[in-house]
């Protein structure tokens, strides 16, 4: 079994294993990315007792690959720019599928949140005029996004990091959380184990906030590092909430393709903001093949008209290579399969010809690096080879638009790992400010919850940790069983071969036939080791939240015949009025072994909101 010190193999007694750690707050914030630091902070100075837990190193967090910026209509380069204007923006980007409440408080709140990060030491970008500079990204009908060069998520996170250890939030690092607990209806508290001792610990709080991120590692070629397991989303489902838009996943068009070793990092869409182009094998630059009917009114359809609207926005359409995300990935796939690709399998994106190389040094410092250290490509002088990379899910928990509540009392969700606010199709740097904006909400209502139950605290059951402790030690007690790292190869391969940028539902089919034999194989894996630092075991845990919300992909992909934003299928290509009415929403079955999936009509949006998509 298990518990074997690491020294003499001898079996372990409960003191030696450090017996089980207890911590109580009023808000726990599992995930210490942009969005769970901003609740946390919100959270603290609400005055709620506070701690944040996280799986990684505080500061390591897919934030920081939000690089080109992030958006909030303040106007800085174009005074016509506003709310309104950001507002319908990231509604046509969604395709209209995104809950309008929290577009419309994302875009009125965004400018005060990047204004409110700037008082507490951001160093941004400036304007000749000195103003927060704002660079342009797809789909965004101004340049909105306030940047610091192309490490804009990293600034975030410096900034906010800074700021919680400041106010004394207590910071639990390298400390995986397994299980939500419950009393009745209402969370009361969290369960998890130190990644290095393999110790457990219990915190108990009547309000916890996911912020865990996404679920890009059930993908093969993703821009996601280890973490981004859907463990925010898994436990949700097991807590008994919902979720939602989990068959929209975002693949950013432009992935590094080259070297294998770093196929599927991040190459900021800035690249094209600040004037790079998309080419072929054949040296056409091919967007202008791919503009959609639905954008076609706004997008330029000649070169000369395209690099025009770089210094005029005003009487020029936008160039096609700042399409919305889903609308160029889908082209540069189209490319690629039609054998007018790279020696890798990639695009050619090329800002070497167009921008000079001191210009291209300032204002993408990290690619320039990226690719002269790790592919030994000087992009002032020569293109990059990029292809789609697995980046974001639109989907996520179903919360409420004002506060982030789930559906189960005292859990709340915000940023990647709760849905709605993106519809189908995130916009490029929306996220920074979603996760600004809704994490300081989130916060302050998981804080205000806490203290209204003044001393009537839902309470941790015993029964609970004692099957909390059970589950995660399972992984331990069948022996001569396959290794969890195969199962996750497979998985990560079928669901990039099956579920990846085009669907049909033949694949989809055959996907869920995949993860249910991935999980019967899951149910039998075997662990080696002991519960001190073992990577293996870690990965059995996030195994079983990987294959879960794998499954609610590929079901709700299955389920919607059509094609919109992050979701695209070949039998189904046409965007559908119908299913532009409603939503897809998982539950966890009654065995607790998959999901059920069921159609919502999506919340009607006010007419006032309308009046702005009649004049296209
Ligand atoms: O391309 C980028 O810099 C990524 C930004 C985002 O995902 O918002």
């Amino acid at each position: 079994m298990s518990d074997r010190h690491p020294m003499t193999g001898n079996e372990m007694s409960g003191s030696e294993r450090g017996g089980l750690e207890r911590h109580s707050y009023d808000v726990v914030v599992i995930g210490a990315g942009g969005a769970g630091l901003r609740a946390a902070i919100a959270a603290h100075d609400a005055g709620a007792r506070t701690a944040i837990v996280c799986k990684s190193l505080l500061g390591k967090a897919h934030t920081v690959m939000a690089e080109g910026g992030i958006a909030a209509a303040m106007g800085n380069r174009w005074p016509e720019d506003n709310w309104e204007v950001h507002f319908r923006d990231t509604m046509r980007g969604g395709k209209m599928l995104n809950n309008w409440r929290m577009a419309q408080l994302h875009a009125q709140e965004a400018p005060e949140r990047v204004q409110e990060l700037e008082d507490w030491g951001a160093l941004f970008d400036r304007t000749e005029d000195g103003l927060i500079s704002q660079r342009d990204f797809g789909g965004h009908r101004y340049a909105r996004l306030a940047h610091v060069g192309d490490r804009t998520g990293l600034e975030m996170i410096r900034t906010l990091q800074q700021r919680a250890v400041a106010l004394g939030i207590d910071v639990f690092m390298e400390c995986t959380v397994t299980e939500l607990l419950k009393e009745g209806g209402s969370i009361s508290g969290a369960f998890g184990y130190w990644r290095e001792t393999g110790r457990f610990v219990v915190f108990d709080a009547p309000s916890v906030v996911l912020a865990t991120g996404g679920i890009g590692k059930s993908f093969k070629v993703t821009s996601n590092s280890w973490e981004y397991t859907g463990d925010g989303h898994a436990l949700a489902l097991r807590a008994g909430a919902s979720l939602i838009n989990m068959e929209f996943v975002q693949f950013h068009p432009t992935g590094m393709v080259w070297p294998p070793s770093v196929k599927g990092l991040l190459v900021t869409e800035s690249v094209r903001g600040d004037g790079g182009i998309l080419k072929n094998s054949e040296g056409k630059r091919f967007m202008f093949d791919y503009i959609p009917e639905f954008f076609k009114a706004e997008t330029a359809d000649t070169e000369e008209e395209a690099d025009r609207w770089y210094d005029d926005k005003k009487n020029n359409r936008r160039p096609p290579e700042l399409l919305p995300r889903d609308e160029v990935a889908r082209a540069i796939n189209s490319e690629i399969k039609a054998g007018r690709g790279t020696p890798h399998g990639g695009i050619y994106l090329d800002i070497a010809s167009r921008r000079s190389p001191e210009y291209i040094r300032k204002r993408l410092p990290s690619m320039y690096h990226q690719f002269k250290e790790l592919a030994d490509v000087d992009i002032t002088q020569e293109p990059m080879e990029i292809g789609p990379t697995c980046h974001y899910v639109m989907g996520g928990v179903e919360v409420d638009a004002d506060t982030e509540l789930s559906g189960v009392t005292g859990l709340y969700a915000v940023g990647e790992c709760s849905g709605g606010m993106h519809g189908s199709n995130r916009l490029g740097g929306n996220s920074l400010s979603d996760l600004l904006v809704f994490g300081r909400r989130a916060g302050e209502a998981a804080a205000s919850y806490a203290e209204g139950l003044g001393g009537q605290r839902p309470s941790v059951s015993e029964d609970d940790v004692k099957a909390a402790e059970q589950a995660a030690l399972a992984p331990f007690e069948s022996e001569g069983g396959e290794n969890p790292y195969s199962i996750q190869q497979d998985l990560q391969q079928s669901m990039n071969d099956l579920v990846g940028i085009i669907r049909t539902g033949q694949e989809l089919s055959r996907s869920l036939e995949e993860i249910e034999a991935f999980k019967g194989r899951a149910g039998k894996l075997s662990v080696e080791g002991h519960r001190q630092y073992n990577p293996g075991w870690h990965l059995a845990l996030d195994l079983r939240n990987m294959l879960l919300v794998s499954e609610c992909i590929a079901k709700a992909a299955l389920a919607r015949e059509e094609s919109r934003g992050g979701h695209t299928r070949d039998d189904f290509p046409m965007t559908s009025d119908s299913w532009g009415t409603k939503n897809l929403v998982l539950r966890l079955n009654a065995a607790g072994d998959g999901v059920d999936l069921a159609e919502q009509p999506l919340p009607v949006m006010p007419e006032d909101l309308q009046t702005y998509f009649e004049s296209k």
